[in-house]
């Protein structure tokens, strides 16, 4: 199985698997919400293709965090269902972590499965003091922290987008 990156041409098929796993109301979702301010992450978008068809995806969205410093929101993941179960989406979490963690990302949230995503070292005590802008099952909402202590004692809303500069930045830039 060869994980590569999510090109222009993958965009409609990767729609449409996620209308098939995640349904049509997939876009009321709260993780919705935190990626309405920017695109995802090209560098760390990702597709399996097979037969040239794409039958697994994963991509990371930028999100700020209340101390104003950026994170990732991990996902949406799909597999292909006929497909589960073959570790794809294994491979594509941890291929997609490893990099987060190259690009030097502090921190990775999701809002998922909690026992899958454990597996990959993302825990709710560490996304614990987080809100989100919107109601999600609170066990389902986890982090990890790719840099160790990167969300501690970080507490309040996260929002969608990667951080804005200061104005004093803004200013020095102008
Ligand atoms: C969840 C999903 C991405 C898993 O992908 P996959 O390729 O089937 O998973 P893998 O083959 O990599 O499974 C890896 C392991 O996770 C386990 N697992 C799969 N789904 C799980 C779940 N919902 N909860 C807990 N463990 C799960 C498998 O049993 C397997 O365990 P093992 O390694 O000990 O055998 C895929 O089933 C999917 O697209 N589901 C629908 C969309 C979805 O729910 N996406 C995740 C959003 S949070």
């Amino acid at each position: 199985m060869k994980i590569i990156p999510q090109g222009p041409k993958h965009g409609a098929a990767i729609e449409r698997l996620l209308d098939l796993t995640f349904g049509h109301h997939r876009h009321n979702k709260t993780v919705y919400r935190l990626r309405e301010a920017a695109p995802a992450v090209p560098s760390l978008s990702f597709v399996i293709e097979r037969d040239g068809q794409v039958v697994a995806t994963l991509r990371f969205w930028p999100v700020t965090l209340p101390n104003y410093a950026q994170a990732l929101l991990l996902g949406p993941l799909a597999v292909l269902p006929e497909l589960s179960g073959q570790g794809m989406g294994r491979a594509l979490v941890n291929h997609g972590m490893a990099e987060a963690k190259a690009q030097c990302w502090p921190a990775v949230l999701v809002v998922g499965e909690p026992a899958y995503y454990e597996s990959f070292g993302f825990s709710r005590r560490v996304a614990e003091r987080l809100r989100l802008p919107g109601w999600v099952e609170l066990p389902r909402f986890q982090a990890a922290e790719l840099i160790p202590g990167a969300l501690e004692g970080v507490d309040g809303l996260v929002k969608s987008g990667r951080p804005a500069k200061p104005a004093w930045v803004r200013k020095a830039e102008a």
